[in-house]
C-alpha cells in the first residue's frame, strides 16, 4: 500500500509508541492518585505538558489534553459561548466558508441559539482576504469570538491567521484556530500566531488517534464542556490519559525536527506528482489559483474522471488518495462545500482528487504511485 492520504490520518511514530507503552503497561497510576504509581504518572503528564508547551512557545498552565480536534474545536466555540463563566448575551462568532464540520457544526449550533455567524468567503486560491475580516470586525460591535483554521485539511489553502490574529488584539476580541492539519507541515507557534485559543490533534503528525492539545491564552477565558473533575485545571475533567499526552509530546516535538528540510522535499515531491500526472493525463491541474497553501497537499482536478470512482480503482492498485475529508467517507458522496466555496462546479468538485504526503512519504513510493495511476487513467480514458 502506498499511503498518501496522510490529511486523513498519518501512521504512528515508532518513538510516539515506545513512549506511550510504559503507561499502557506497568506505569498505570492516576496522576491524582497520593501513591508512588501516581505521583509518577502526574510527573509524567506535567513533563508531557511542559514538552508541548516549549514546542509551541507556550506556558504549560496554557496546554489541556483532550480527545482530539473535534473536541478542541468544539470546545474553542461552545466554551466561549453558551459554557462561557460570565454567560454572555449571544452575539456574532466570525468564521470562514471553509471551516471543517468541527467549527462548522457547533457554528450551526449556536446559530440555533441565537447566535449570528458571519461566514467569510474564500478566493480561488483557497484563502480569505484579510480585508473582508476588517470590515466584518468594523461593522458588527457583537462579535464574541473569531474562528479561522490555520490551514484547510480538503485544499491545503493556508489562511492569514496572524494578521488576522492582529486586527483581533486590536479590537479586544479573542480568537481561535483550528491548527490540525497545520501541525508538521508548517510551522505552528502559539507566540508567532499571537492566538488565543488553538486546537492539534496528535493522528495528523503521527501521534495517537483521540489525542489531542487545545492551547488556551492565559488572559482568554473559556468555561468547561464537561463537569465532574478537576482535572486539565477544570476545563477538561475526567481521568487523564497519560500515555496519550507522552505521546502527544514526542510527537510534536518529531513534527517540528527538520521541518523545513522536510517542506522543501514535500514541495518537491507534489510538484513531480502533478507533473507526472499531467503527462498521464493532459487537462490534470491544481483545483485551487496558486495562494500560499500546505507544502504536502495536491488538490487535483482530473476532468472527466469522477474522484470517488477512481478513489476506488487506486485503492484496488494500492495506492490510497481521498476524493475530500475523510471524515465525510462512508457517507452518500457529497459534494464538498469547501470546493464549491473555492468557487468550482459541482462536477469540478467532484472529480478533484486529494493526495496528501507526510515526512515519511519516499521517492520510490510516489514513482510506483504513479504507475497505479498510469494504469487506472489510461483503462478509464
Ligand atoms: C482541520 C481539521 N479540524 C478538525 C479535525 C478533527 O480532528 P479529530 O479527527 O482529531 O477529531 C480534522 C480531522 O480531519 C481536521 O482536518
Amino acid at each position: 500500500m502506498i499511503y498518501l492520504d496522510n490529511n486523513a490520518t498519518t501512521p504512528l511514530d515508532p518513538a510516539v509508541f515506545e513512549a506511550m507503552t510504559p503507561f499502557l503497561s506497568t506505569h498505570f497510576g492516576n496522576p491524582s492518585s497520593n501513591n508512588n504509581l501516581g505521583r509518577y504518572a502526574r510527573r509524567s503528564l506535567e513533563d508531557a505538558r511542559e514538552r508541548v508547551a516549549h514546542t509551541l512557545g507556550a506556558h504549560p498552565t496554557e496546554i489541556s489534553f483532550n480527545s482530539g480536534g473535534t473536541e478542541g474545536d468544539n470546545h474553542a466555540l461552545l466554551g466561549s459561548t453558551l459554557f462561557h463563566p460570565d454567560s454572555p448575551p449571544p452575539g456574532t462568532i466570525l468564521i470562514s466558508q471553509v471551516e471543517h464540520p468541527a467549527i462548522e457544526e457547533p457554528a450551526r449550533r449556536l446559530e440555533v441559539r441565537g447566535y449570528r455567524i458571519d461566514r467569510i468567503p474564500v478566493g480561488p486560491d483557497g484563502c480569505v482576504r484579510i480585508s473582508d475580516f476588517e470590515s466584518a470586525l468594523e461593522t458588527d460591535p457583537n462579535i464574541r469570538l473569531v474562528s479561522l483554521m490555520l490551514a484547510n485539511n480538503e485544499t491545503g489553502a493556508i489562511q492569514p491567521v496572524r494578521e488576522v490574529s492582529q486586527l483581533c488584539k486590536e479590537r479586544g476580541i479573542p480568537i481561535h484556530t483550528d491548527a490540525v492539519n497545520a501541525a508538521g507541515k508548517i510551522p505552528v507557534r502559539v507566540d508567532n500566531l499571537n492566538i488565543d485559543l488553538l486546537t492539534l490533534s496528535g493522528h495528523k503528525f503521527h501521534g495517537p488517534k483521540g489525542a489531542g492539545i487545545l492551547y488556551r491564552r492565559s488572559t482568554c477565558s473559556l468555561g468547561s464542556l464537561m463537569s465532574g473533575g478537576d482535572q486539565e485545571g477544570a476545563l477538561r475533567p475526567g481521568t487523564e490519559n497519560v500515555a496519550h499526552a507522552a505521546g502527544l509530546a514526542v510527537a510534536l516535538e518529531n513534527a517540528t525536527k527538520n521541518l523545513s528540510g522536510n517542506i522543501e522535499r514535500m514541495k518537491r515531491q507534489c510538484q513531480y506528482l502533478m507533473k507526472q500526472i499531467a503527462a498521464i493525463h493532459p487537462s490534470a491541474r491544481p483545483s485551487l489559483s496558486p495562494g500560499p497553501a500546505l507544502p504536502n497537499t495536491l488538490s487535483l482536478l482530473i476532468p472527466g474522471h469522477s474522484s470517488a470512482s477512481l478513489v476506488q480503482k487506486l485503492d484496488q492498485k494500492g495506492v490510497a488518495v481521498s476524493a475530500g475529508a475523510a471524515c465525510h467517507a462512508g457517507k452518500t458522496v457529497a459534494t464538498s462545500r469547501i470546493l464549491v466555496a473555492c468557487g468550482l462546479s459541482e462536477t469540478e468538485a467532484n472529480q478533484t482528487l486529494r493526495i496528501s504526503l507526510s515526512r515519511e512519504t519516499t521517492d520510490q513510493e510516489l514513482k510506483r504511485a504513479i504507475d497505479g495511476f498510469r494504469s487506472v487513467l489510461a483503462a478509464t480514458c
